[in-house]
């Protein structure tokens, strides 16, 4: 046997790519080296129902421990690659071990912003990726504490309508004018406002917060406008950026996430990389993206898969993200752009409907509310590069199905 494969992270990409390996036929070594205690798990119910406290651990995670013991994958848990000899096909970990390959995949996913104001280091500030976050943020609920949460995007809102929930007090700053702009429609932000609002949440939006004040814990959140607010616990929501910096050290292109071709393959033979780590040409789009997302994440991984083994598979995927909050479900296909022009379908009023979003024509984007048969037919659309009219876009009683490119 070779010295096979080593995949760097153990996280939800890298779970996926190794099952997939070995349902491929892979039946040389793999390693999979995690600088997290957990076998890979799922990272949405975080925000979720792990976070609301339904679920517990064994459900998040993507197999059960039991899976990597059966299909003889090495696990290397609790444990970081430290650099990457690719010259020598060797990564050295964090204890100065070194482990070779014969091909090396990188899923190192992506790490929180941080904010970089006067006291951001106090206790009681936190962030959400990992288990052990969920579980710190889910001990801080209890009737009547008060939460401040940094940030109106897809962590920041989740959390605050499950502390909303647990009958925390919320309040919610949001430097943009709106919530959710990185990814919503103006329409779909002003459907959420109204459902925060409604839950009793304070949503402060185009704020900035200046720094945080408290003596062995945080108890105060300042913002620039001069506004401070109360808190007896903090969770910062402002974004990720993709782990790249191994890939980089090592002498991989690296341009917002380490650069991989429609097969996944790095600027170095044997080099493989997927999931949110990455920067992939969009045929879709004509660009580069990095996206940040389970579908994209577990699609890369089994494209990787199936390239290492030999298939010739270009990663070619319309991208589709998802939302809970209170009891409503956002589901949005494709990357929209400032300018695009908005159709809306539905009404936003009666609970349910599609904000669609067209460039010189075609269906780049949409975004549902409430409407999983539109969600499926709009990912067909926006997949295919559709071109419907806008007329019919709109008008409820036409079929989505029916307006095929
Ligand atoms: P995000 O990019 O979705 O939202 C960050 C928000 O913070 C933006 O609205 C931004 O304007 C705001 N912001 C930035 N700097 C700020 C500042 N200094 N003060 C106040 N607001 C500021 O990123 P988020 O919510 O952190 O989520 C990170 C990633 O987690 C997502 O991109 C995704 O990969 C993953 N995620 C996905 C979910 C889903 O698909 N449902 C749910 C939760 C997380």
């Amino acid at each position: 046997m070779g010295a096979g494969i080593v995949v760097v992270g153990a996280g939800h990409c890298a779970g996926q790519l190794v099952a997939r390996l070995r349902a491929e036929g892979y039946g040389d070594a793999i390693t999979m080296v995690g600088a997290e205690a957990h076998p890979p798990y799922q990272r949405p119910p975080l925000s979720k129902n792990y976070l609301s406290g339904e679920v517990g651990v064994e459900r998040v995670l993507l197999r059960p421990a039991s899976f990597y013991e059966e299909n003889d994958i090495e696990l290397r848990l609790a444990t970081r690659v430290r650099e990457i000899d690719a010259d020598g096909s060797r990564v050295i970990l964090d204890d100065g071990q070194s482990l070779a390959y014969e091909q090396l995949v990188l899923a190192t996913g992506a790490t929180v912003r941080r904010l970089a104001v006067p006291g951001a280091n106090l206790p009681g500030i936190g962030y959400l990726r990992e288990i052990s976050d969920s579980d710190a943020i889910r001990a801080a609920f209890s009737e009547g504490a008060r939460l401040v949460v940094v940030g109106g995007g897809y962590i920041g809102l989740e959390v605050a309508s499950v502390a909303a929930g647990r009958g925390v007090a919320v309040t919610v700053v949001e430097t943009e004018s709106r919530l959710m702009s990185r990814v919503a429609s103006p329409e779909v932000s002003a459907w959420y406002l109204e459902r925060h609002r409604e839950a009793g949440v304070d949503v402060r939006t185009g704020v900035s917060v200046s720094g945080f004040e408290g003596d062995a814990k945080v108890s105060r959140v300042r913002c620039a406008d001069g506004s401070a607010f109360d808190a007896d616990f903090v969770v910062v929501g402002i974004g990720i950026g993709a782990n790249d910096a191994l890939a980089a050290a090592a002498g991989l292109e690296t341009d917002n996430g380490v650069v991989v071709d429609e097969y996944g393959a790095t600027s170095r033979a044997g080099v493989w990389a997927a999931g949110d780590c990455t920067s992939h040409p969009s045929r879709l789009y004509g660009r580069r993206v990095r996206l940040e997302s389970v579908h994209n994440a577990m699609s890369q991984a089994k494209v990787v898969a199936a390239n290492i083994c030999g298939k010739e598979t270009p990663y070619d995927e319309a991208p589709w993200f998802w939302s809970d909050q209170y009891d409503a479900k956002l589901q949005i296909v494709g990357l929209a752009e400032e300018g695009d022009e908005r159709v809306v379908r539905g009404d936003p009023g009666a609970g349910a409907f599609t904000v669609f979003r067209l460039r010189d024509g075609a269906l780049v984007a949409a975004e549902t509310v409430n409407g999983m048969r539109d969600h499926i037919a709009c990912r067909k659309l926006v997949g295919a590069g559709a071109r419907p009219s806008r007329e019919a876009l709109a008008d409820a009683s036409v079929p989505l199905a029916t307006l095929a490119a």
